[in-house]
């Protein structure tokens, strides 16, 4: 027996697991410092009301033989995918129902979709990213190839005529920049995938954070369909990030080697995926319902509300940054030079606040630090002023 050695070429920990580790370090010898987390993007509202209730009575479905459910669709409950193709059609971009497959989250699918490809492909990723594209494609033993997307090029990686790839992977609004395409950018990915037969895999886990006149979805550019998978996230969106739901599409266009990729992804999930609860799939409909989404919109709000705090203190202090703006993520640039792991001892040891070192993303995230708008007003605006009176 032989394990995978490509895990040898993964650096040792998953990022946010490195950060978890030093912080509950930092906790244990500093049992009286209140530590204020914004490091890992997970969402800390409650849901909103109208899901709950829907996850309640899916609940009550279970508990009698005449409205029990068994095991799920493999690709998810029809009435499901007819709302997300309905929300689609509410930013004016048509999919059908029957091209989106249910999920347990965006995490799993960006991983697991390199299942229908060839170890043989070349995969690009921009740098810095995030990091579950890079590791599920080392752990896969695919070559790499790294789009720079530092602060020379905005945040947003663009294609190189002279870099050939089969596969690669966006993310719009970016996690952790917090930069998005706009629809110029994203026809010149489109264009450059369609010359060289390559697949776009999708990351809009952060569209529901979009303010401004920007894609909602790679579908609204012409071309599209025929190069691109999008994944998607009800993590963010709608605060699932324990409930587990999201969901990606795969057009009926895209053919590869004789085959649709929607048959191999389905024939992929079938196998290894058994489908999302019902109880969690009816709660996830109701987050596409006119209600479901007022109320989410309420706690998206919110966490903009956290990032133009954290946004202005900067703008105080004079740091740089970006994002924040159609992201829940504000990316700044470490003060004095420091590099982002220095920055995120500094941070910890002298304001107990936690954030997330841009190295991690990628080596073009060094000098950079992703601080997020997920917390409670409360707390990031007691992290905001232990910062102002760090770096004043
Ligand atoms: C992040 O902080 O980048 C995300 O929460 C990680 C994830 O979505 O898995």
């Amino acid at each position: 027996m032989k394990i995978n050695e490509q895990f040898e070429k993964l650096v040792p920990n998953y990022l946010f697991a490195d950060v978890a580790g030093k912080t509950k370090a930092f906790m244990e010898t500093h049992p009286q410092q209140e530590v204020i987390r914004l490091g890992i993007g997970d969402v800390t509202l409650p849901l909103a009301p109208v899901v709950v209730d829907a996850m309640q009575q899916g609940c009550e479905d279970l508990r009698f033989q005449k409205t029990f459910k068994g095991y799920p669709e493999y690709e998810g409950y029809d009435f499901l995918r007819e709302s997300i193709a309905d929300y689609y059609k509410s930013f004016g971009v048509k999919i059908e129902p029957e091209e989106v497959f249910i999920s347990d989250g965006a995490k799993s699918d960006c991983g697991n979709i390199g299942d229908i490809f060839s170890k043989e492909n070349t995969v690009l990723i921009p740098d810095p990213v995030y990091p579950v594209y890079v590791d599920a494609n080392i752990m896969a033993g695919r070559k790499i190839v790294y789009a720079p997307s530092g602060q020379q090029e905005n945040f947003l990686a663009m294609p190189d005529p002279k870099v050939k790839a089969d596969i690669i992977y966006l993310c719009s609004p970016n996690n952790p920049t917090g930069a998005a395409y706009n629809a110029a950018q994203l026809k010149e990915w489109v264009d450059y995938a369609l010359e060289n037969d390559a697949i776009i895999l999708y990351d809009a886990a952060y569209e529901a954070f979009i303010r401004e006149d920007l894609p909602r979805s790679i579908y609204s550019i012409e071309g599209a369909r025929n190069c691109a998978i999008e994944l998607c996230s009800l993590s963010k969106t709608a605060g699932f990030t324990g409930v587990r739901c999201g969901y990606t599409v795969v057009p009926f266009e895209l053919v590869r080697g004789g085959k649709r990729l929607h048959d191999l992804w389905y024939r992929r999930q079938a196998t290894k995926f058994n489908g999302v609860s019902w109880a969690v799939q009816c709660a996830a409909n109701a987050v596409f319902t006119p209600e479901g989404q007022r109320q989410c919109r309420l706690n998206l709000d919110y966490y903009h509300e956290n990032a133009r705090m954290i946004a202005r203190t900067l703008d105080d202090l004079d740091i740089y940054y970006t994002g924040g703006k159609n992201s829940p993520y504000i990316w700044m640039k470490c003060p004095n030079g420091m590099s982002s792991w220095q920055f995120f001892d500094y941070l910890l040891e002298n304001a107990a606040v936690v954030g997330t070192p841009g190295e991690g993303f990628g080596s073009c995230g060094n000098g950079f630090f992703r601080l997020t708008s997920f917390n409670s007003h409360e707390k990031t605006a007691e992290a905001v002023e232990r910062i102002r009176r760090l770096l004043s």
